[in-house]
C-alpha cells in the first residue's frame, strides 16, 4: 500500500489511531470549470480550507483549465478572492501563500489539443517543482456535454496512464445523465479513458457529516435497530426542503427540475442508507453493495397519478421579500414546464421494509430550509388510557436532520405533570452544535480529501446512478406525458397535490 492510501479493509479496524488526522500524499488536481459557480463557492474553498486544516501535503498542485486568458498569478488570484469570501477557515495570509507557489493556471477550450499539451508540460513541472509525485486527479466540474471532448484530450495526451507507481483519479460532478441511457453512454465516454476503480463521482450529500452519522446512528447503537423495520415503522419520510428559488442557475435547471437534480441522486442516495441492512464491514463494495440491494428493491407505486406530486412555484412573499414565480425567473421560457417540486412515494421490497411507504419530497422557494428523514412510528396496539388522557398524543418518531440545526431527535409520549393522567408528545434532542466542539466539515472537504487519498465508501459507483434511473425513468415519462407541474406558492410546502398524495394514505406530511 501506498504512503497515505486509505487502507483496505475495514476501517474500523485497521489499527491507525483513528483521532489522528487523515492526510492526502503528494498530488495535483486538475479542475475543469474552475470559473463556474460549483468551484468558486464550494472547491476553490474546500481545498484551501483543507490545506489550512494541514491535511494537505507541501507537495500539493493545482492546475486551472478554462477559456480566460489568465496568467498563474490571474489564476491565484481568483482563486483568493473566491477563498476569502467562502473559506470556513480563516484566511491565513501564511497558508495561502503557501498553497499559492502551487496554483497553475492553463488557457484553452476542450478540445484544443494544444492546450492540453500545455497542461501535460504544467503537471510534470510541477511534479519536479512541487514533488507531486506524479499522482493527478482530474475534477470535471462541467456540463456532461462537454465530457466527450475532455476525456478525448486527456486520453489523447496521454494525462490518463500514470506510472507504475503513481495514480490517475477523475472525479464527475452530476448530472449523470438525464436518464438511464444517457447515463450509460456518459459511463461508457469515461470508462474508455479511466479504469471503473479511477472514477469517482461526487454526491456531496454523502459527504455530509450527519449523513455519514445516519450509519454510526444504526449500526453503532443497539437501540435503535431492533426497531427499525416494518414491525415497528409505519412509514418514513424523507424532505430536502429549499427556501432559495433557483438564482442564476436557469441554464442548468430549466428542462432538469427537482426529480433529476436531487432525487435521482441526493434523495435516493438517503433513502438507500436509511432501509440497507448492515454491512460487513464499511469497505467501498461492501457498502456500495448494500445500498445498491435497496435501489433494486424499489418499486414505484402502481398509480403515478396518485403516488407522486410535481410543483412549480409560483410568486410570493418569503423571509419578508416578495419573489418571482419559477416562470418569471431570468432565462426560464415563460411556458417552462420543468418541475421545482417533487414528491414520490415508494415501496421498499424486502423483507425489512414490505408495507412500509417511503415518502419522499424536495422542492424550491419552501417554507424553510431543511432536510430530514424522518421515520414515523406505529401507534402501539394498545393504549390503557381514556380516550381524552392521550388526545395529544401523535406517533413517536426518530427524526435524522442532515441540515441545518444538524442533530437526531426523537418524538414520544409524556405524561404531562399533575395529578390527571394526560399523555402529550414531547421532544428529545440531540444537536451538534451544542455537543461536539468541533464543526463538521463542508461536504466538498471531506469528498475531495477522499478522493486524494483513493478512499471511494463515500462515491456511488455505476451500478447505483444506473439503479437510481430505473426508478426515476417512468415517472419522468408519466409526468411529461400526463402530469404538468402544479403551482405551489413560494414559502409554502408544495403544491396541493403533493397534501391529497398523503391524505389518500390517511397521513401529513411532518412540518419541519
Ligand atoms: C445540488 C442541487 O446538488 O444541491 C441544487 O443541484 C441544490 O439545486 C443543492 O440547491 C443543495 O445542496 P445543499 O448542500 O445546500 O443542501
Amino acid at each position: 500500500m501506498r504512503q497515505n492510501e486509505a487502507a483496505p479493509g475495514n476501517p474500523l479496524r485497521d489499527s491507525r489511531d483513528r483521532r489522528l488526522p487523515l492526510i492526502a500524499g503528494p498530488c495535483s488536481v486538475v479542475m475543469f470549470g474552475v470559473t463556474g459557480d460549483l468551484a468558486r463557492k464550494k472547491l476553490l474553498p474546500a481545498i484551501y480550507d483543507l490545506h489550512n486544516r494541514g491535511l494537505l501535503p507541501p507537495a500539493f498542485g493545482l492546475v486551472g483549465f478554462g477559456r480566460r486568458d489568465w496568467s498563474h498569478d490571474d489564476f491565484a488570484d481568483y482563486m483568493r478572492e473566491s477563498v476569502e469570501k467562502y473559506a470556513r477557515t480563516p484566511f491565513n495570509e501564511h497558508a495561502f501563500e503557501q498553497l499559492r507557489g502551487g496554483l497553475r493556471f492553463v488557457t484553452g477550450a476542450f478540445d484544443d489539443t494544444e492546450a492540453f499539451e500545455e497542461l501535460t508540460r504544467v503537471v510534470s513541472e510541477l511534479d519536479d517543482s512541487r514533488g507531486t509525485g506524479g499522482n493527478h486527479a482530474f475534477y470535471l466540474s462541467i456540463p456532461p456535454s462537454a465530457f466527450p471532448q475532455v476525456a478525448e484530450q486527456l486520453a489523447q495526451s496521454g494525462l490518463n496512464t500514470p506510472s507504475e507507481h503513481s495514480w490517475r483519479r477523475v472525479v464527475i460532478e452530476k448530472p449523470f445523465g438525464h436518464d438511464l441511457e444517457s447515463a450509460r453512454e456518459l459511463n461508457d465516454i469515461v470508462e474508455k479513458v479511466f479504469k471503473p476503480e479511477e472514477i469517482f463521482r461526487i454526491d456531496h450529500y454523502l459527504g455530509k457529516e450527519t449523513v455519514q452519522n445516519l450509519l454510526a446512528f444504526r449500526f453503532a447503537n443497539q437501540m435503535f435497530e431492533p426497531v427499525w423495520n416494518s414491525r415497528y415503522v409505519d412509514h418514513v419520510q424523507i424532505t430536502m426542503a429549499e427556501d432559495i428559488g433557483i438564482g442564476t442557475r436557469a441554464g442548468y435547471y430549466d428542462g432538469i427540475g427537482t426529480a433529476r437534480d436531487v432525487i435521482q441522486n441526493h434523495l435516493l442516495q438517503l433513502l438507500a442508507l436509511t432501509a440497507m441492512e448492515e454491512p460487513i464491514t464499511f469497505d467501498a463494495a461492501e457498502l456500495r453493495n448494500e445500498k445498491e440491494k435497496v435501489l433494486a428493491a424499489v418499486e414505484l407505486p402502481e398509480d403515478l397519478a396518485e403516488g407522486t406530486a410535481r410543483g412549480q412555484y409560483v410568486g410570493g412573499w418569503q423571509g419578508g421579500e416578495q419573489v418571482n414565480g419559477y416562470l418569471e425567473e431570468n432565462g426560464i421560457s415563460p411556458d417552462s414546464t420543468t418541475e421545482t417540486f417533487a414528491a414520490i412515494k415508494l415501496k421498499v421490497n424486502t423483507r425489512r421494509w414490505a408495507g412500509v411507504p417511503f415518502y419522499l419530497r424536495a422542492g424550491k422557494r419552501l417554507g424553510r430550509r431543511v432536510t430530514e428523514i424522518a421515520i414515523v412510528y406505529k401507534q402501539v396496539p394498545f393504549l390503557p388510557f381514556r380516550d381524552t388522557d392521550t388526545v395529544d398524543l401523535g406517533q413517536n418518531a426518530v427524526v435524522i436532520r442532515v441540515q441545518p440545526d444538524e442533530g437526531v431527535t426523537m418524538r414520544f409520549g409524556s405524561k404531562v405533570p399533575g395529578t390527571q393522567m394526560e399523555v402529550r408528545d414531547v421532544n428529545m434532542d440531540f444537536a451538534y452544535g451544542s455537543t461536539f466542539t468541533e464543526e463538521s466539515p463542508e461536504a466538498y472537504e471531506r469528498l475531495i480529501l477522499d478522493v486524494l487519498r483513493g478512499a471511494p465508501p463515500l462515491f456511488p459507483r455505476q451500478k447505483e446512478v444506473e439503479l437510481s434511473w430505473k426508478i426515476l425513468d417512468p415517472i419522468l415519462e408519466f409526468w411529461d406525458e400526463h402530469m404538468p407541474p402544479a403551482p405551489y406558492r413560494s414559502g409554502t410546502w408544495g403544491p396541493q397535490t403533493a397534501h391529497d398524495m398523503m391524505a389518500r394514505d390517511g397521513r401529513t406530511w411532518r412540518r419541519p
